[in-house]
């Protein structure tokens, strides 16, 4: 069956000496549990091989917020899927709509960065997520569909090994969380989605994590739900108490 997973994003917060000793912090919390969940932490690019130094992979994995959509080459300022993988991390965060809206991501090149972080033996965690537009004219199941089967041209295999985050962009940063059963609803819309095309064995195992604004006073109620797996966490997983609060959500 599939996993139940808290991951956080730091996003573009934290020094390094900052990151490390969060990072440390999250790792000593880990000791003194046992969690219901894979847990997993997104650091920016600088932070990844330091973290990696400090986190147990038995306890906390590691990933990257973004990579590139080109293997290797002229393109200053990038950082591709290998040289990720390079630092030992094992997830990559892929398609934020802070991507998709500050830095114009789009599908054509979602879908190549995803195939460079499976060839590259990365856990791609793909975001997909309605603007609150599209939440209030009713269109928020067709977009996010839509943002879905951009990747429809994966095989069956490679499917199969991506963690879907669904966050909602009204949502994020806000304060403002979806309920529980607008989560649910969207994350069973998900799932057939992904059924219509690779059948109920794949769409079953695979996790969809909900975030925005997922707090440890609301993740119990959304982890509740049948179709939610888990969390995709920004501001909350900045401070390693409360991002163990939502860990915690799953016992
Ligand atoms: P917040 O938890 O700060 O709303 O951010 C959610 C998010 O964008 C995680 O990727």
């Amino acid at each position: 069956m599939r996993k139940n997973i808290v991951a956080g994003n730091w996003k573009m917060n934290t020094t390094l000496e900052e990151g490390v000793e969060l990072a440390n912090n999250v790792n000593a919390l880990l000791k003194e549990r046992k969690p219901n969940c894979d847990v997993v932490v997104c650091v920016p690019f600088t932070h990844l091989t330091s973290v990696n130094a400090v986190l147990e992979p038995e306890l906390v994995g590691l990933g990257a917020e973004n990579c590139s959509e080109h293997v290797k080459g002229a393109y200053t300022g990038e950082v591709s899927a290998s040289m990720v993988k390079s630092t030992g991390a094992k997830y990559v965060i892929l398609g934020h709509s802070e991507r998709r809206q500050y830095f114009g991501e789009n599908n054509e090149q979602l879908l190549a960065k995803t195939q460079l972080a499976l060839e590259n033996g990365l856990t791609p965690i793909f975001c997909v997520g309605e603007v609150l537009e599209e939440r209030e004219n009713g269109s928020y199941n067709d977009v996010v569909q839509g943002q879905v089967e951009a990747l429809f041209s994966l095989s069956p295999e490679d499917f199969s090994k991506i963690v879907i985050a669904y966050e909602p962009v009204w949502a994020i940063g806000t304060g403002k969380t979806a309920t529980a059963e607008q989560a649910q609803d969207m994350h069973a819309h998900i799932r057939k989605v992904v059924e219509s095309k690779y059948g109920k064995e794949i769409a079953d195992n695979t996790s969809i994590l909900y975030g925005g604004s997922c707090k440890p006073s609301n993740a119990k109620e959304l982890f509740a739900k049948p179709d939610v797996d888990g969390g995709l966490i920004g501001g909350a997983a900045l401070d390693a108490e409360s991002f163990m609060g939502i860990v915690d959500a799953f016992n």
